[in-house]
């Protein structure tokens, strides 16, 4: 009898213990249900962001530029290139026909963005380094930082 009482006792204990998750998941959410990994990862970086708000206007959504006028990303030497220098043509800009790609030159204008900061200059370029067929290293705000230092603005 005493057996019995124990395993009671025991099934009791077992039950209240496995009702609390139950209870628990009414009450709060988990942190995976507030925020869905399948939402992390369809949401664009900050890098692609800034880069559809103020680079795809003119270099297109794709990377590819625009004939004659606007050049492309894609697999360019100064976006794989130096990044002091890559740093420079987004804080400086462009008055045209300094950077050709693949022997093309282009002739329009490219606005100064050195009012972006330094952390917003790393991850757009970070973005453009990883993506249009191209694969180079990441551009840390450090780096930016010690560019926008040596350009004076
Ligand atoms: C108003 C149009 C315009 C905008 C906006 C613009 N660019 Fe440009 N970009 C140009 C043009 C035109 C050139 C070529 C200038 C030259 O040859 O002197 C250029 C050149 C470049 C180059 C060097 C050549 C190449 O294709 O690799 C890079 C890298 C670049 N831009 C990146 C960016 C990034 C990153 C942004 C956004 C932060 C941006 N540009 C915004 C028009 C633009």
């Amino acid at each position: 009898m005493n057996d019995l009482k124990l395993l009671l006792t025991v099934a009791v204990i077992l039950t209240v213990a496995c009702s609390f998750p139950t209870k628990n998941e009414n009450n709060e959410k988990p942190e995976e249900t507030a925020h869905p990994v399948s939402l992390v990862q369809t949401e664009p970086s900050m890098g692609e962001k800034i880069y559809n708000q103020f680079c795809m206007v003119c270099h297109m959504k794709d990377g590819s530029g625009v004939p004659v006028l606007n050049p492309p990303l894609i697999k360019s030497e100064w976006v794989n290139g130096d990044k002091d220098q890559l740093i420079k043509i987004v804080l400086n800009g462009s008055e045209g026909g300094k950077y050709p790609v693949n022997g093309e030159t282009y002739t329009n204008a490219m606005t100064p963005h050195n009012f972006l900061s330094d952390e917003k200059i790393a991850a757009v370029l970070t973005f453009v380094r990883s993506n249009f067929e191209n694969n180079s290293d990441e551009v840390t705000p450090a780096e930016v930082a010690a560019a926008r230092e040596s350009n004076g603005k």
